[in-house]
C-alpha cells in the first residue's frame, strides 16, 4: 500500500542554517545540533536495534548505522562515543565487514559488543578464534578487575553470551575485566585509547548488569549528561519545525493512530494555527473513534481541523465489494480524493506532516538523499502531483518513544495507547462480504463489547491488537424457545512486538465468558461466538 511518491524530501530534511553537509539522516530529524548522541554502528546484529534503544533509555540519543557508513559520516553527527553491534559474521570470513580503523580516530571512546569486540581485538593485535563450543544464552561472568566499564557491578554475575568466535587475548596494553566458562576474555579496555570491549550482551534483559554496564559507558566514559527524553524532543523539535516551515502552512492528515496525533500537536506546537489537520471520517472507525479525535483535537488542543464525514461516499465506493485487495483500493483511492479535494481549498500550504517512525526508515534502508512518502493514513499512497514538502517530526523516534512524546503534550490516554487499527479499517474485518452499513454496525458493536471488556480487564496494553471479525455467515442458534439464524462474531486478541509474527493471546477464560454473554446479549444479530487462536505464522493478524 505505501506510496512510491518522492517529494523534495532533501529540501524536507535540510534545516536553515544548518552547517553539516549531511542534510537527510534521522539524527537531524531528531534536532538541534547539540543533541548528545552515541552512533551504534551495526555489523547485522539481532540486537542492534536494542542496544540503540537501551541507550535512548539513559537519556542519550543514539541512532544506529550501517557498517558501511563512512567514517566522515559518523563524525558529522559529533558523537559522544561509538558502540560497534554484534553480528552473525566470523571475524575470520572473506565477507566479514570489517573494521574501519577511522572510527577509532575520532577522538570519542569506542565500545564493541560481542562481533564487535573481537573486530576491536583482532584490529588492535589481541587473539580472536574459534572456541571448540559456542557460548549462547545465559552464562557466568567471572570479574576479575572492574575497570571503568565493569565499576559497580558483583565480581560474579549473570549475563546472555552468543557467540562461537572467542577473544582469547586481549590486544597488547588492554587489561583483562572478566572471564566466562567460554569466554577467556569476556570484556576488556584500553583507558588510554578509549576502547573498550565486551563479549557478552548488556543490552539483552536476561543481563542484570547491562543497564549499570552501559550507564557507566555513556556517563563516565562518553562524558554523557543524559537529558535526552520526551521533553528535549519537543522543544528540539520545535526548533527543527519552525526552522523548516517558516512562515509557511502545513496540512496533517490525522488517523486517529498514535504517530499522525503526536506529528501533529508536535507541529501545532511550533507553528500554531498555520498548521491544518484534516480528518477523513471513512465511517469505517471503532464506535466514538471519530469523536475522541475531534474532542482531542478541535476541542481540547484547538487545533484548527477539517473533520469531513465521507461515510456515505465510502460506503457506495465499498457497495457490491467483497475482495480484500478491492476494498482496500477503492479505500485507498477514495481517501486520497476527500483529502486532496478538502488540502485544495486551503490555501498555501507547502508542507505536508507525516508520522514517519524511525523504524519505517530503518525499514525502507535508512537514508540516501531521497524519502519515500509513506502511506498516507495508512490506507493508500498521495497521488504524485501533490508537491508538498515533508515534516517528519517522529522521524528519528522508536513507536514506545512516540508514545512517551505524546503524553508528555498532555494527549489522552486513549489516544496514547490505541491499538494499531488498519487504514481501511472495519472493512476488511467484514470478511468475505460486502460492507455494508448494517454489517459494519454490527461488527462496531461487538467490537466496542471487546474493547470495553479488555479495558476492563487492565489487558489493552499487554495485547498488540484485540479486535473483532464478522465472517459473511449464518449458523443456527436457539434463543429462548426460538431457532435463531444469524451471525457469527470471531474474536482475535494477539501478543507481538512488531506484527511480523504474533501468538493469539491467552485471555482469561471469565473473560471470554462476559465477551461472549454480552454480545449475545446486546446485538440482537449475534447467534455464536469464536475465538480464533491462530498464531501468525501460518495465519496473519488480520482475517482478509
Ligand atoms: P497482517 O494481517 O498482515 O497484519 O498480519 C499486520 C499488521 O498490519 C495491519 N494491516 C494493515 N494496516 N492497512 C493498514 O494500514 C492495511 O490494509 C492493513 N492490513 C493489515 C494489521 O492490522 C496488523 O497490525
Amino acid at each position: 500500500m505505501n506510496s512510491s511518491l518522492v517529494v523534495r524530501a532533501s529540501e524536507a530534511a535540510g534545516v536553515a542554517g544548518s552547517d553539516r553537509t549531511v542534510l537527510d539522516h534521522p539524527s537531524e530529524a531528531a534536532g538541534a545540533a547539540a543533541t548528545e548522541e552515541i552512533v551504534v554502528v551495526d555489523y547485522g546484529g539481532q540486537y542492534s536495534q536494542l542496544i540503540a534503544r537501551r541507550v535512548r533509555e539513559c537519556g542519550v540519543f543514539s541512532e544506529l548505522l550501517p557498517h558501511q557508513v563512512a567514517a566522515r559520516e559518523v563524525a558529522h553527527r559529533r558523537p559522544k562515543g561509538v558502540i560497534l553491534s554484534g553480528g552473525p559474521a566470523s571475524v575470520y570470513a572473506d565477507d566479514a565487514p570489517s573494521l574501519d580503523r577511522e572510527l577509532l580516530e575520532l577522538g570519542v571512546p569506542v565500545l564493541g559488543i560481542c562481533y564487535g569486540m573481537q573486530l576491536l581485538a583482532r584490529e588492535l593485535g589481541g587473539r580472536v578464534d574459534g572456541a571448540e563450543v559456542g557460548e549462547f544464552g545465559r552464562s557466568r561472568l567471572t570479574v576479575a578487575l572492574a575497570g571503568r566499564l565493569l565499576a559497580g557491578t558483583p565480581l560474579e554475575q549473570t549475563c546472555w553470551m552468543s557467540h562461537r568466535d572467542t577473544v582469547f587475548a586481549p590486544p597488547p596494553g588492554f587489561a583483562a575485566l572478566a572471564s566466562s566458562t567460554a569466554s577467556p576474555v569476556a570484556a576488556f579496555e584500553c583507558v588510554q585509547r578509549g576502547v573498550y570491549g565486551m563479549q557478552f550482551h548488556p543490552e539483552v534483559v536476561h543481563t542484570p548488569y547491562g543497564q549499570q554496564v552501559l550507564t557507566n559507558f555513556l556517563e563516565d566514559i562518553c562524558g554523557c549528561e543524559r537529558t535526552w527524553g520526551p521533553s528535549s524532543v519537543i522543544d528540539e523539535q520545535i526548533v527543527r519545525i519552525r526552522a523548516q516551515v517558516g512562515n509557511g502552512r502545513a496540512i496533517c492528515g490525522l488517523s486517529g493512530g498514535v504517530d499522525s496525533s503526536v506529528a501533529a500537536l508536535l507541529v501545532h506546537r511550533a507553528i500554531g494555527d498555520r498548521l491544518t489537520c484534516v480528518f477523513v471520517d471513512h465511517g469505517l472507525m471503532r464506535k466514538n473513534e471519530g469523536a475522541q479525535v475531534i474532542a482531542a483535537f478541535r476541542d481540547h488542543f484547538q487545533v484548527p481541523l477539517i473533520a469531513v464525514d465521507a461515510a456515505n461516499r465510502f460506503l457506495d465506493r465499498l457497495r457490491g465489494v467483497s475482495d480484500p485487495e478491492r476494498k482496500r483500493k477503492r479505500i485507498g483511492a477514495e481517501f486520497i480524493r476527500v483529502f486532496e479535494e478538502e488540502a485544495s481549498k486551503l490555501e498555501d500550504v507547502g508542507f505536508l506532516v507525516q508520522g514517519t517512525l524511525y523504524s519505517d526508515v530503518i525499514e525502507s534502508g535508512g537514508e540516501t538523499g531521497a524519502a519515500t512518502i509513506k502511506s498516507h493514513h495508512n490506507v493508500g499512497g498521495l497521488p504524485e502531483d501533490l508537491q508538498f514538502e515533508l515534516v517528519e517530526p517522529l522521524r528519528a523516534l522508536f513507536k514506545d518513544e512516540v508514545r512517551a512524546v505524546g503524553a508528555e503534550l498532555g494527549l489522552p490516554e486513549r489516544l496514547v495507547w490505541r491499538q494499531p487499527f488498519p487504514g481501511p479499517g472495519l472493512a476488511i474485518r467484514v470478511v468475505g462480504g460486502e460492507a455494508t452499513r448494517e454489517r459494519l454496525e454490527i461488527l462496531r458493536e461487538a467490537d466496542a463489547i471487546l474493547q470495553d471488556e479488555i479495558r476492563k480487564a487492565g489487558l489493552y496494553r499487554e495485547l498488540w491488537q484485540s479486535f473483532c471479525v464478522l465472517p459473511d455467515i449464518r449458523t443456527v442458534g436457539v434463543q429462548g424457545d426460538e431457532r435463531t439464524y444469524s451471525n457469527v462474531v470471531a474474536i482475535r486478541a494477539v501478543t507481538s512486538d512488531d506484527a511480523m509474527t504474533a501468538d493469539w493471546a491467552r485471555l482469561p477464560y471469565d473473560l471470554l465468558e462476559r465477551i461472549v454473554s454480552r454480545m449475545i446479549n446486546e446485538i440482537r444479530p449475534v447467534g455464536r461466538v469464536v475465538l480464533d487462536i491462530t498464531s501468525k505464522p501460518p495465519g496473519t493478524i488480520e482475517w482478509e
